[in-house]
């Protein structure tokens, strides 16, 4: 029987298994972001468009409000531990890329960073933007897009 709950409880059950993705930004100054996100979707086939919604506490959306472009970037199995430090400390405390080694070449459309292990990377500019709460939806134009062949897509089941 279906029976009321409180919101922490049935949000924390809505969501697992989840696809999680990690976003590639640029610093305000110089560098890159990555951060761990579940809220985003497709949103348009022509022109491909991706929606991704960042948290206005988090250095990512300081990140999206100096600089238009991201990349929303697919993880394999192998990009475990990155999704987990990419979702706990914030980019104003560290340098992400450096800490996790990551290896990337260099995109296409603002040469962010794309990253070697990922299944998919798109190559997004901003073009609009929704404010929702404590979030801000940014929306996404693809411009180039990049897929790996020999990685499997993670999936987040319980715990990173
Ligand atoms: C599985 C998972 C999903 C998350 N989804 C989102 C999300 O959709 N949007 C968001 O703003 N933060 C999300 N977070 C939280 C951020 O990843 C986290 O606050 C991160 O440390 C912010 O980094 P930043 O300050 O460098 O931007 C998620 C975290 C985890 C572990």
């Amino acid at each position: 029987m279906i029976k009321l709950s409180e919101l922490p409880v049935s949000y924390g059950k809505v969501h697992l298994p989840a696809k999680v993705a990690l976003v590639v930004t640029q610093k305000p100054t110089s560098g890159y972001n990555l951060i761990t996100i579940e809220w985003f979707m497709r949103t348009s086939l022509q022109p491909p468009m991706f929606a991704i919604s960042i948290g206005e506490s988090r250095y990512s959306h300081e990140c999206l409000q100096a600089n238009r472009y991201f990349n929303l970037v697919f993880p394999s199995l192998k990009m475990k531990q990155l999704l987990s430090l990419c979702g706990s400390n914030s980019g104003r405390d560290m340098d992400k890329f450096t800490v996790a080694k990551v290896e990337y070449i260099q995109g296409k459309l603002n040469k962010l960073p794309v990253l070697k292990d990922a299944v998919a990377c798109f190559e997004c500019e901003v073009v609009s933007e929704i404010r929702s709460g404590d979030h801000t939806i940014f929306i996404g134009q693809v411009h180039y897009s990049w897929q790996n062949e020999e990685e499997e897509l993670f999936y987040y089941q319980e715990k990173l």
